[in-house]
């Protein structure tokens, strides 16, 4: 399982200076990361690194802090403590290399802008403003709404497109953003199998760029065909590391607790036990 963690030391600049535990070219490095709503923390001293082209996959119960931690790794909402690295890289220097796309019912989709408008904003750090506003900018745009499958819906009002659909589109943001770090938070929520087929695929296809894609997951069923690593929490970090070795039904009871059968989690994890 994971080797033992040595902590990062950190010089007054921020930078990691000492051992520390994640290699300096992860895409994603979290260090003793805790976040804290109240006296309770809902992320507790989480280490975790994420390598650069790889599909990470982010499991645990609901409750257990998974949006907290991409949130927080995001630097969208304050760490009690720990460090996040961005290719090696404080996090307000990379920030614009990570696209994020969020929990589809955490957001609110109240205001008037189109589809279209959506995925451009995507194009402002490559483009500028004036590019953006060209045809080149919609046409790029266009180009990312098909790439997930929803070039008719370019001029439809985001408040009135599905949940699933409106993931796609802060994908297809993610995309003509050219993220190089993309932050998912359960993608494949409410979207039908033809459309997560077609999702995984541009994943895959943006793996083979190099692009490292960080995903909460919460379908155990497709872990082994999706993801190259997964991460296991529930509040602290249970478990990390390749699919093939961390995958376990002992980890997953670990995480998951009473919460899952014993003969489900047998099924979908890799058997560990002999059996
Ligand atoms: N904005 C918030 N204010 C207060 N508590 C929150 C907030 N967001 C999440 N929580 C709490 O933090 C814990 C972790 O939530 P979350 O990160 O959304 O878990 P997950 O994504 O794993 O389901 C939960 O107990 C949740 O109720
Ligand atoms: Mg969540």
């Amino acid at each position: 399982m994971s080797p033992t963690i040595k902590p990062a030391i950190v010089s007054d600049l921020g930078h990691a200076v000492g051992p520390a535990r994640a290699p300096r070219d992860a895409a994603l490095a979290i260090h003793g990361l805790t976040v804290s709503y109240s006296e309770k923390p809902a992320v507790f001293s989480v280490d975790a690194a994420f390598s650069t082209g790889e599909i990470s996959a982010i499991v645990g119960p609901n409750g257990a802090g998974k949006s907290t931690l991409l949130k927080a790794a995001l630097g969208v909402i304050p760490r009690l403590s720990g460090e996040v690295y961005v290719f090696g890289d404080t996090l307000r220097n990379a920030r614009a290399r990570i696209g994020y796309v969020p929990q589809s019912a955490s957001v609110d989709w109240d205001f008037p802008t189109t589809v279209l408008d959506v995925v451009q904003m995507g194009l402002y750090r490559k483009l500028g403003l004036l590019g953006r506003l060209s045809g080149q900018g919609r046409a790029q745009a266009l180009e990312c709404l098909d790439r997930v499958g929803l070039a008719d819906f370019a001029n439809r009002q985001i408040g009135q497109i599905s949940g699933g659909q409106r993931q796609r589109v802060f994908l297809a943001r993610a995309l003509a953003q050219d993220a190089d770090l993309l932050l998912l938070d359960e993608p494949f929520a409410g979207v039908d199998a033809a459309t997560e087929r077609a999702i995984i695929g541009v994943l895959k296809l943006l793996r083979k760029d190099g692009k490292t894609v960080v995903a909460v997951h919460h379908d155990l069923a497709t872990i082994r065909d999706y993801f190259d690593r997964i991460l296991l929490v529930n509040v602290r970090r249970i478990a990390e590391g390749p699919v093939a070795t961390t995958f376990t039904t002992e980890n997953l009871q670990a995480t998951f607790g009473g919460r899952l059968a014993t003969t489900h989690l047998s099924e979908l994890a890799i058997m560990d036990d002999g059996h």
